[in-house]
């Protein structure tokens, strides 16, 4: 018998004004879009982007529904979306804002992690996650595997014999 410990890495910056540019301009233009949540149950807002490889920008919020299950959380709605339109672009980073606060950011939960591991082995390109909620400390993880250890995928379902 032997226990064996594992690493996560990620990044954690103080404030916005030590991200680039372009991770700057993503955060307040999904800052910008918490408003189209649709979130009336929960009241927690939760607003996505995704940057492509073809410098589209797709958006997307948390749309919930009467019947609990049916509502979608944002960064399925975004990546969803951006699949649908942008199918052979490959996904370099995806946003995750809230606007409620807290002091670490709120991470995604464990189907949307699933859903983005599927799209980071299809497109065999890691996919960043960028998280900030309200006035929070922001994360960076550099592939969908630091949030998703031991993920089952459809390598070895697939595999031939
Ligand atoms: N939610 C997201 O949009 N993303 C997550 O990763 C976690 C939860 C939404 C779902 C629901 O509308 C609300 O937050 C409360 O769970």
């Amino acid at each position: 018998m032997k226990k064996i410990t594992t690493n996560i890495t990620y990044t954690e910056f103080e404030s916005i004004d030590e991200l680039s540019n372009l991770d700057q301009k993503l955060i307040r233009d999904a800052e910008k879009n918490l408003k189209n949540s649709y979130s009336p149950y929960s009241l927690f807002k939760v607003s996505s982007v995704i940057s492509l490889s073809n410098s589209q920008v797709v958006f997307g919020t948390n749309q919930e529904n009467a019947a609990y299950p049916s509502g979608l959380c944002a960064e399925r709605v975004a990546v969803f979306s951006a699949m649908s339109s942008f199918p052979t672009s490959v996904i370099e980073t995806v946003v995750i804002v809230t606007e409620k606060s807290s002091k670490f950011p709120f991470t995604p939960c464990g189907s949307c992690r699933q859903v983005l591991m599927e799209y980071e082995n299809k497109q065999k390109k890691n996919i960043r996650v960028l998280l900030k909620s309200g006035d929070s400390k922001i994360w960076i993880f550099e592939s969908i595997k630091e949030i998703l250890p031991f993920a089952f995928d459809a390598e070895d379902i697939l595999k031939k014999e």
